[in-house]
């Protein structure tokens, strides 16, 4: 028997999806899940640092489930489990907090914009990123899908687990991110990144109806054949020469080529549409998932975390 590499990622529930988490980071989930061993979590406690609302926090959690689902990943390869479910991470991250200095974490992009946007940044925001080194570290992963933006915590995590085997000793795997380069940005209906924060996603569970409106709504830049809005929406979901092709014949029609977007997403949002709503009609077999990969992560992690305690100096006890 060959042993897989092992996979960690996660994404955080902060409300509905749209097409850029896809591309930029939850596709390459399902596409690498029969290839490694895959453990994917709803990331509920880095949420905690800008999410307060217990009700909201439970809803968008069981949504990331359903969402996982939704996307094909196949509950039968991966594990799927809550983060709040593994406290290992947290007194995995206390360890790496003792041996991380300040200066090294004030350099980290997502802290300087937090920062820039708010002086009263909460303790959690500074140190997310050791909580996710935590993450990664305790399961010895050799690989971390995610997107570009998060090329930087995988570095951080990489620099921990160095850290901490040059203080202690051989103890943690440095991960590798596993990151699409082709995939740019993915912009939104107003040519913006597209983001949650900014009211211009295409929702990736959108329905027949917000597809339309969404696609009819993205701005174009009047003058070029080309409407690059458009066509780079398009080109997520199309192949390069059926789209060339396309735009090369309706130069210039805006309207067409909205419409042949309005039906190229259809098709590919509909049936991930449809899978996610058989799961959210049994909510309590996808309970029955998550619960079932919390309590099997546990005990998967919990020989490196023996290990850690007592590279630390800390006496375990079983
Ligand atoms: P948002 O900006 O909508 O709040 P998140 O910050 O929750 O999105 O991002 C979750 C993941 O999705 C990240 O790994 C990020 O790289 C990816 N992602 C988000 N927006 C885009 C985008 N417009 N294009 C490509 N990837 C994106
Ligand atoms: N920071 C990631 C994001 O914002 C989510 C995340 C938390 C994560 N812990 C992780 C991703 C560990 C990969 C591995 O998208």
């Amino acid at each position: 028997m060959t042993t897989k590499k092992i996979l960690v990622s996660g994404v955080k529930p902060t409300g509905r999806p749209h097409i850029g988490n896809y591309f930029g980071a939850m596709k390459q989930f399902v596409d690498l899940q029969g290839e490694y061993d895959t453990r994917i979590f709803v990331a509920n406690l880095h949420t905690l640092t800008g999410l307060q609302d217990a009700k909201e926090m439970k809803r968008n959690s069981i949504d990331v489930v359903l969402d996982y689902l939704g996307i094909g990943l196949d509950p039968e390869k991966v594990t799927l489990y809550f983060q709040s479910d593994i406290p290992h991470v947290t007194e995995l991250a206390w360890i790496f907090e003792c041996l991380t200095t300040m200066p090294y974490l004030m350099r980290a992009h997502a802290f300087k914009d937090a920062e820039a946007k708010n002086k009263d940044i909460n303790v959690g925001t500074f140190n997310y990123p050791m909580l996710m080194a935590a993450d990664i570290l305790v399961h010895d992963a050799d690989v971390v899908p995610v997107g570009k933006d998060q090329k930087q915590h995988i570095e951080i995590a990489r620099d921990t687990a160095e850290k901490f085997n040059r203080t202690f000793g051989d103890t943690f795997k440095l991960p590798e991110a596993l990151i699409i380069e082709s995939v740019e940005t993915v912009p939104g209906t107003d040519g913006q990144k597209m983001s949650k924060s900014y009211g211009n996603t295409i929702p990736l569970f959108a329905t027949d109806e917000e597809i339309e409106r969404a696609v009819m709504g993205i701005v174009t830049d009047s003058g070029s054949d080309i409407p690059q809005n458009v066509y780079a929406i398009h080109a997520l979901i199309k192949d390069k020469a059926s789209l060339d092709a396309l735009y090369e014949e309706k130069k210039g029609k805006y309207k067409d080529l909205k419409e042949a977007l309005i039906l190229d997403l259809k098709a590919f949002i509909g049936p991930m549409r449809e899978r996610r709503a058989e799961w959210a009609a049994k909510p309590e077999e996808a309970k029955r998932i998550v619960t079932e990969g919390g309590m099997k992560m546990r005990k998967v992690v919990h020989d490196k975390m023996k290990d850690a305690r007592e590279k630390v100096g800390f006496i375990h006890h079983e």
